[in-house]
């Protein structure tokens, strides 16, 4: 599995591959005590590249890859602020592991409340934790040197956007389009089941859930002959449908499990951000920002943000939320299997009310044959 954390590191430096011969994982070492930046060096190198950063101490060297080594006393306030900053250059870091005295139960909840994935008691299981990650990112990369070009290129396009915005960049509309052009062309190529299983099995996370959804929906709007220009705009939609996910903080986004009333509740931003991000982008089209905000829409007012009727639902949008629905179903995610199609297209079939029955009916042809 390549999580959309490890393609925003493709995206940004093409060609650089784990595969090469001699390539040393980064380590990012930030700590408060400089004495400890030659003491992880000795420890750590050559086998891995480590980039020391001192907290306070100048900009954070901005990546997207590696490991994140966090050695600090997180006792003292002004020391978990410089920490939050560095972390918020590095969000895109998938692994972050915290050094952390055992017996101080209440660092340990300080690093996980910082964003650890793991904490450490001792420096020297460091090297324990990153040999394994260093394992499943060498997986990984050989998962991403046999997928499809277009599900590389696809997968980059939105590597490049979120990128931009967890960095507070523009957004290059040119990633969308092209992403897009690259799913339609192989959809009509290869058909859906081809694209759908092959995202399956190289992506995870949002990543996954947006390459599925603008799967599903250009593979709908082929099935019930919609034009070109159509089928594009919808694509349009579907892959940037979700792209205010990439301001929902990753505890939410990628927590195993039900969120509580209060993730959820931010989870539910999500719409409006995009919406927001995208609104004064020259070229956008009306359609394309109607389905970004308005994804989460039922016929019968019980969506979000705007608990639209269905008169101010339009067709297109109703093709998309049927997509995205189907796609979230049979996402597979590590911590349960992926529905089967036909139970989810069942759940669909149950949703009377807030989805045009007879767009369900037309969608079975997608949802179980295609
Ligand atoms: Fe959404
Ligand atoms: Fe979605």
């Amino acid at each position: 599995m390549v999580s959309y954390r490890s393609f925003c590191f493709e995206a940004e430096r093409p060609g650089l591959s784990f595969l090469s011969s001699g390539f040393e994982m980064l380590v990012h070492f930030v700590t408060d005590e400089p004495t400890k930046i030659p003491a992880i060096r000795a420890m750590l190198e050559p086998r891995y590249h480590v980039v020391p950063q001192l907290l306070g101490g100048g900009d954070t060297q901005i990546s997207s890859n590696g490991v994140l080594v966090v050695d600090a006393d997180l006792r003292k306030a002004v020391r978990v602020e410089q920490i939050r900053l560095v972390l918020q250059e590095l969000s895109c870091v998938p692994e972050k592991l915290f050094v952390v005295q055992n017996h101080v139960r209440s660092m340990v909840a300080q690093a996980y409340a910082l964003g650890a994935t793991a904490v450490v008691s001792r420096p020297r299981e460091i090297i324990f934790k990153l040999a394994q990650i260093e394992v499943v990112e060498k997986a990984a990369q050989t998962d991403l040197a046999i997928a499809s070009p277009e599900i590389k290129e696809s997968a980059a396009a939105f590597a490049s956007m979120f990128s931009a915005i967890r960095g507070a960049k523009p957004i290059k509309l040119s990633d969308a389009e092209h992403g897009t052009s690259q799913i339609i062309s192989s959809i009509a190529q290869n058909g859906l089941c081809a694209w759908l299983d092959d995202v399956r099995r190289y992506h995870e996370g949002t990543f996954q859930h947006c390459l599925l959804v603008t799967g599903v929906a250009v593979g709908f709007a082929l099935d019930i002959g919609l034009a070109g220009p159509d089928v594009e705009r919808l694509g349009m939609a579907a892959t940037l449908h979700d792209i205010g996910k990439a301001r929902i903080p990753l505890s939410i986004l990628d927590k195993p499990g039900r969120l509580d009333p209060g993730e959820e509740d931010i989870m539910r931003r999500h719409p409006v951000i995009g919406y927001d991000l995208l609104k004064d982008i020259s070229g956008i089209s009306p359609e394309i920002l109607d389905g970004v905000r308005h994804h989460h829409e039922y016929l019968d007012g019980s969506g979000y943000p705007d608990a639209l009727m269905a008169p101010e639902i339009s067709d297109p949008l109703r093709l998309l939320t049927i997509s995205d629905i189907f796609a979230a179903l049979i996402e597979s995610r590590p911590y349960r299997p992926a529905m089967s199609r036909q139970n989810a297209y069942n759940i669909l079939c149950g949703m009377d009310g807030k989805l045009e029955r007879s767009l369900v009916k037309a969608f079975r042809n997608v949802a179980l044959v295609a």
